[in-house]
């Protein structure tokens, strides 16, 4: 009979439940958990629901214009006295504006993200609030301490949305991350069950940031048919491409198929752009039109299997993580 043990994680659940955890306590919520920023999903809805089931919600800038994000943290604020958060992707224009926007609103947490980690860091540490900055690479964790974030999110390329060139999976990543860095870390990419996050915990994460679970939940504000995709993918089923512009992870849907011939007939960044136009993740992910539009999701779809209550999600992870034992060999 094989016995069961547990490499520390139970008493990590205990520090975590006495607000000890280094990312509990940094961002003052009950568990490690954070809702990934994502485009046409993180609304005020999901961040609040989130944030109000114990985790840290994220409202996420990249698809809003500057009205947009001051009314989802307005409604944010409405709907939870808890701490949430504003994700910024610096991919995208208006990022003073954005920031602006954040100050002004007393917003107390932002991760940024596809960028410069020392761009806004400072500024914002400055009037009080805590950063946290989103990396695939231990290169640029490193350079996330330098620049003195609160905590760096390591995300691994199963994970939905933009990614890194490398293909670093998250097994892989964080123990060679917390090996070279000190500060609070953040484990993201393909964990959406409690199992999965037991095991970046054990592999050296302060806590995790999910992303693809979240979008397929009531809360979310993307388009009811692409939750329901998402529920219906199987392994294999998205892919890491465009990694001539912005690498990206999204489904193999008839627009993914058309990229895909573009590289048939050679890497044109000039083709490329043209059909990848503009608007094109709205459309999939907001309008549902689910093939000529980009269905931004991570590997992990395969093992979600229904459209849940942001506080089912919590349920259901908490057991999970709760229950997990590691089998002895
Ligand atoms: C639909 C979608 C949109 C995303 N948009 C953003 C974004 O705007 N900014 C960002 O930093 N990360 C974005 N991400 C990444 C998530 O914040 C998170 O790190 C990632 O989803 C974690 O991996 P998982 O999908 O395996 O849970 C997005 C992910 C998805 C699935």
């Amino acid at each position: 009979m094989s016995s069961f043990i547990d490499f520390g994680a139970a008493k990590k659940l205990k520090d975590m439940s006495q607000n000890q955890n280094r990312i509990t306590g940094l961002f003052q919520i009950k568990y490690p958990i954070i809702q990934g920023g994502m485009i046409w999903h993180s609304g005020w809805r999901l961040a609040s629901a989130v944030s109000n089931n114990g985790g840290l919600g994220l409202i996420g800038a990249g698809s809003m214009y500057p009205d947009t994000l001051r009314e989802n943290i307005q409604k944010c604020k409405a709907a939870t006295d808890k701490p949430f958060g504003v994700n910024v992707p610096m991919l995208y224009p208006n990022l003073d504006e954005v920031i602006n926007i954040i100050l002004e609103e007393k917003v107390k947490v932002v991760f940024t993200s596809a960028g410069n980690p020392k761009t806004y860091t400072e500024t914002l540490q400055k009037e009080g609030l805590k950063v946290a900055h989103v990396v695939s690479s231990t290169k640029f964790a490193l350079k996330c301490e330098q620049a003195g974030v609160d905590a760096v999110v390591a995300e691994g390329f199963e994970a939905g949305g933009h990614n890194g060139r490398d293909e670093t999976t998250t097994f892989c990543l964080i123990p060679n991350v917390r090996k070279h860095i000190s500060t609070p870390l953040i484990a993201a990419g393909g964990i959406a069950l409690g199992s999965q996050m037991k095991a970046a915990m054990i592999l050296g994460a302060d806590g995790v940031q999910i992303g693809s679970r979240f979008a397929a939940t009531q809360e979310a504000s993307s388009h009811h048919d692409w939750k329901n995709k998402i529920i219906s993918l199987n392994e294999g089923d998205t892919h890491l491409t465009l990694k001539e512009l912005a690498p990206v992870r999204m489904v193999k849907n008839k627009f993914y198929h058309d990229l895909e011939k573009l590289y048939e007939t050679g890497r044109n960044v000039d083709a490329l752009k043209e059909t990848l136009g503009r608007a094109r993740s709205k459309r999939g992910m907001f309008e549902g039109d689910l093939e000529e539009g980009e269905l931004e999701i991570g590997q992990v779809s395969a093992l979600i299997e229904e459209i849940l209550p942001v506080e089912k999600v919590f349920e259901n992870i908490l057991k999970e993580y709760y229950g997990a034992s590691v089998s002895d060999f």
